[in-house]
């Protein structure tokens, strides 16, 4: 079989040692001759790097491991790359987070204006890694990307290079997926759902095993204890930390409310964002949850592994290291396998505009995804989901034009701010916050 030179941007994540891990685990799916590390930050992916080469070295020596700063050392005739830039890092991630808290307003990493700043920031260097990759990559190369934030990641990339083979991917419906199976006590493999939406902003319609739409049965489970088992240790690392439990038993409220589909957790901030306010703590955010937790583990591994010799986590895989290797997998070997990912609309739900990037179950083939036919999608889903899809579509726009006004537009009209009066004093206070990395706003 074939064997591929994969490259990963944003090679000093969290998640590498994971995804790698993964990787190892499919090496007979997709046999891999070289992987190389790309980072803007080379002492941050250095480290990372090390874990990372601890794991593969339990698998292999015949993988060529490669760390880089230099685009064309990372990329040159790469068959796939995995992007998964954070870019501004944990710092900025944080002020994302309290900036609209202090405003008393939703502070969140993908969703209202700390999900607006972080598209501010991300579209560029994405516009970047594209072209590093077509002038470098095989001319069939496919970026797979988690960066986020991946509904505005996906605009930006349909309007400012709309011919790149970038699939866009999120593990929360398969997360939320795995919650379900665990609930109903099947493997999540056997479960088919149908699901619409935008990235973070989306319901699942059927939850069927075996033939049998199950939907009801967790809707009474939810009733109960939300989206999760009764035994919690069930869940996977990926979401074990409290602030993702709450989240989970959150769905119970989202529930109560709306009870006829299974809703993404995000909505949360959405349907909820004064409970979210009022729950949340302004000087401690998720971001210091991920510093304190993952990050900081990551880093304490590393050292000691360099000291001892030993690898005290194990980096268990997770959902979200399985899903982007189970994508892959399927595009290199034109699978044709059936995964809830984002696409343009074109008709799939004909009452959305056709260039919404949309995120539905499609056909991972190696030209990309081909969407399931969903139909026409009820008022109050559309009416939510154009507001929502205007607020990005626009903030885009902002970002081409170097607009303010827009960007003013794209924050009012986002459900999780109350007023103009609001957007504008938070849009504010963000842009000073950002000003390395924002486009200028006139
Ligand atoms: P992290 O901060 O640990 O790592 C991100 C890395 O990206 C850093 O090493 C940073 O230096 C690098 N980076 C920043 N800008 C870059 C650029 N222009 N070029 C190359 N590298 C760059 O972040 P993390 O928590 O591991 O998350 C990584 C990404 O995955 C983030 O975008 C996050 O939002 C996303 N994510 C997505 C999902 C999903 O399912 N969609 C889930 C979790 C995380
Ligand atoms: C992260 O992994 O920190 C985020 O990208 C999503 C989350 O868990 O908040």
């Amino acid at each position: 079989m074939k064997k591929y030179i994969l490259a990963v941007a944003g090679g000093g994540s969290t998640y590498t040692p994971g995804i790698i891990r993964s990787l190892m685990d499919r090496l007979e799916d997709l046999p891999l001759s070289e992987i190389r590390f790309y980072d803007i930050d080379g002492a941050r992916q250095s480290k990372v790097v090390v874990a990372a080469k601890a794991v593969i070295a339990e698998y292999t020596d015949s993988i060529l491991v490669t760390d880089t700063t230099d685009p064309q050392t990372a990329f040159e005739n790469a068959d796939f790359v995995f992007a998964q830039m954070r870019v501004g890092k944990y710092a900025l991630r944080e002020l994302d987070e309290k900036i609209p808290l202090s405003h008393n307003v939703v502070g969140q990493e993908t969703c209202g204006p700390g999900g607006l700043a972080y598209g501010l920031r991300t579209i560029a260097p994405m516009i970047e890694l594209i072209d590093y990759v077509e002038q470098y990559a095989k001319e069939t190369a496919w970026i797979v990307n988690y960066s986020n934030p991946a509904s505005i990641v996906a605009e930006g990339v349909r309007k400012l290079r709309p011919k790149a083979r970038v699939l866009n991917i999120c593990d929360m419906p398969v997360a939320t997926m795995r919650n379900i199976a665990a609930i109903l006590g099947v493997e999540r493999e056997e479960l088919v759902v149908d699901y619409f939406g935008l990235n973070h902003f989306g319901w699942f319609t059927r939850l069927e095993v075996d033939g049998i739409d199950r939907l009801a049965e967790v809707r009474e489970h939810v009733y109960k204890h939300g989206l999760l088992t009764e035994d919690v240790s069930k869940i996977d690392y990926r979401h074990a930390d409290s602030s993702w439990i709450k989240t989970f038993k959150n769905i119970k409220l989202i529930m109560d409310h709306f009870p006829e589909y299974l809703p993404n957790p995000y909505l949360q901030y959405y349907l909820f964002p004064d409970h979210i306010v009022e729950t949340s703590n302004k000087d401690y955010t998720r971001a210091n949850e991920v510093m304190d937790g993952r990050e900081k583990t990551l880093f304490e591994t590393v050292e000691k592994f360099e000291e001892t010799g030993i690898l005290e986590d194990s980096f268990a895989v997770g959902v979200h290291g399985t899903f982007i290797v189970d994508v892959t997998v399927s595009i290199a070997q034109n699978l044709g396998k059936r995964y809830v990912v984002m696409t343009e609309n074109n008709g799939t739900i004909p009452n959305l505009p056709a260039d919404a990037m949309i995120e539905v179950p499609a056909f991972i083939t190696a030209d990309g995804p081909k969407p399931e036919f969903v139909g026409d999608i009820p008022y109050f889903y559309k009416a939510m989901i154009e507001q929502q899809l205007a607020s990005e579509k626009i903030l885009v726009e902002a970002i081409i034009e170097g607009s303010y006004e827009k960007a003013l537009q794209a924050f009012t009209l986002n459900k999780t701010l109350p007023s103009a009066k609001v957007a504008k004093a938070v849009l504010d206070d963000l842009i000073a916050a950002n000003k390395d990395f924002w486009p200028t706003l006139n």
